[in-house]
Parts: structure tokens; C-alpha cells; sequence
């Protein structure tokens, strides 16, 4: 089977591509600048101006579509670059385009996430195939948040947000899997194997990295704050992944016992 990544060289695309090699698909793979690697075909494309879109799509099965820009041009290309991405895959006669999405994507208010949703809708609407895969935060995410909440001494958050870290080489597994069995044209969740809250998952992290800073708590305002107390980000669904956020920081940190 022939599988466009798009947004390969990401954190997810980075436990993508190795896995597809190693199970015998043929493997292009998309960047905004010129990349290479063994196994893959590296190609230049840009979802916000449509740069190299078509021709990447040109002559491949299926789509895993990761490529999203959280901050920047969130709407330019997460919307209208998978508009662009999903018309031409369309064109090309794909039969399964997989979007990556968020578990919480249609709860929690919040900027990033009513563009992740919107772009759901334009994956369920563009004539191809599809699944979209809503999996929870991988655990790369939460310590670069805890790291630069913590950037000006004490770790800032509200104590009270519950999270359920995934690991992406597992959701990567997932991914796998919905492209062996086919398009369901529907949402699938994915979650990690525990619901921490961000207070248990800030000791585990000072612990793992012999850290003495205090968690400040705040309460975050708003339905935002209510939602993500509320479990706005955690999914029930099985099968859940097996990697814990604790064998995350063994692996980064090297140690986890307490200090
Ligand atoms: N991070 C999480 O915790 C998490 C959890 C659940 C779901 N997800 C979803 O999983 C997907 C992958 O996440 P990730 O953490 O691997 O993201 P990431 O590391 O930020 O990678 C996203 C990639 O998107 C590409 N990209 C950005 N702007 C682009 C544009 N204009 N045109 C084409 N490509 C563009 C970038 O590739 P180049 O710079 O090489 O062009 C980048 O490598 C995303 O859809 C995200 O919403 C993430």
C-alpha cells in the first residue's frame, strides 16, 4: 500500500514512519523544506498555500493526514489547508484519508480546538473515505507544557485538570491498524492508560528530574477551566494505549524515584 504522511517530520510523524518502513508500505512523506531518509520519499508541500499538494497526493492508497499548525495560521492550515489537502486527494481516486485529531476537540473551547473540529467536518465531507482518530495528549506535549509553565520559577497550573498522556508510538500503532482495516467514515478516540491529574503529573515530572520547583496552583476561568476539570480531555475508550507518563519520564529522565 502506498501512504502520504503529511506533517511527517512532527513528534507523531517522527514514530510514524520508522513503523510503516519496517511493516512494507511504501512511504512519502511531507515537510516544508526539502528532507531525506531511508525508506521514504521525502516531498515538499505547503498546506497553506497549496504548494506541491496535488503532486503529493498523485498515485497514493491512503492519506495519514498529521500535519497542523497549533499556533500560527491555525486556520489558514488546519481548515483550509485540509480543504486543499482532502480536494486533491479526491481528485487523486485516495480511498482512505486518516486525520489526527484531539479528544476533546468538540468540548472544550478553545481556540486550536474548534479548527481541529472544523477540519474533522472537512475530512467527513470531501468524498474520500475517512477516519479520524482523536487521541489525547502525548506525553512530549505535557512536559514541554509543564517545562515552560515553569519557566519563571514555579510550575503554574491548575492542579485540578485531568489529562491521560498517550504515547504517539502506540498512537502511531493505532494508525497502523485503521489503515490495514480500512475507512470507517467515522471517529475513533484513543487514549494513554491513566487519568492523572496536572498535580500528580507535575510531582512525577519534579521527581524525575530532581526538580525543586513548587506547583503555584491557579484556577483557570470559564467553561475552558470547567471542561478540562471535568475530564474534557479523557476518552474512555478501548483499547487504551499501555505507556505510562512515568515510563515516559524514565525513558527522558532517566529516573523516577523520589527525591
Ligand atoms: N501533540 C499532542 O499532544 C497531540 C495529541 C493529540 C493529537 N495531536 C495531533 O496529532 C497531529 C500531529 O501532532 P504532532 O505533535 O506530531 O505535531 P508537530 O510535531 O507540531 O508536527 C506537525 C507538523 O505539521 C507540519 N506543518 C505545519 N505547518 C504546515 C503547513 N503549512 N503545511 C504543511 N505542513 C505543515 C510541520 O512540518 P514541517 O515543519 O516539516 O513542514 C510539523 O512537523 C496534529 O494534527 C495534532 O493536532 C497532537
Amino acid at each position: 500500500m502506498r501512504v502520504l504522511v503529511t506533517g511527517a517530520a512532527g513528534t507523531l510523524g517522527g514514530a510514524v514512519l520508522p513503523r510503516l518502513v519496517a511493516e512494507g508500505f511504501e512511504v512519502r512523506a511531507t515537510s516544508r523544506r526539502p528532507r531525506s531518509g531511508a525508506g521514504v520519499r521525502w516531498v515538499v508541500a505547503d498546506l497553506a498555500t497549496g504548494e506541491g499538494v496535488t503532486a503529493a497526493v498523485s498515485g497514493v492508497d491512503a492519506v495519514l493526514h498529521l500535519a497542523s499548525s497549533p499556533v500560527r495560521r491555525t486556520h489558514q492550515v488546519d481548515v483550509l489547508g485540509t480543504r486543499r489537502l482532502v480536494g486533491a486527494a479526491a481528485a487523486a481516486g485516495v480511498r482512505h484519508l486518516v486525520y489526527v485529531s484531539i479528544v476533546g476537540v468538540d468540548r472544550v473551547p478553545y481556540r486550536y480546538y474548534r479548527h481541529k473540529l472544523a477540519a474533522e467536518q472537512v475530512v467527513a465531507a470531501g468524498g474520500v473515505p475517512w477516519t479520524v482518530l482523536r487521541a489525547t495528549q502525548f506525553p512530549q506535549f505535557l512536559d514541554a507544557l509543564v517545562r515552560a509553565s515553569g519557566r519563571l520559577g514555579p510550575v503554574i497550573g491548575d492542579r485540578a485538570v485531568v489529562a491521560q498522556p498517550v504515547d504517539p508510538g502506540e498512537v502511531a500503532e493505532q494508525l497502523i491498524e485503521l489503515l490495514r482495516t480500512g475507512a470507517r467514515d467515522g471517529i475513533v478516540e484513543y487514549g494513554g492508560p491513566e487519568v492523572l491529574r496536572f498535580d500528580e503529573a507535575v510531582r512525577a515530572w519534579r521527581q524525575a528530574r530532581g526538580s525543586r520547583r513548587p506547583l503555584l496552583p491557579v484556577r483557570f476561568p470559564g467553561g475552558f477551566g470547567r471542561e478540562l476539570r471535568a475530564g474534557g480531555l479523557v476518552t474512555d475508550a478501548q483499547p487504551a494505549g499501555r505507556r505510562t507518563w512515568a515510563d515516559y519520564l524514565a525513558d527522558t529522565y532517566g529516573r523516577t524515584a523520589a527525591r
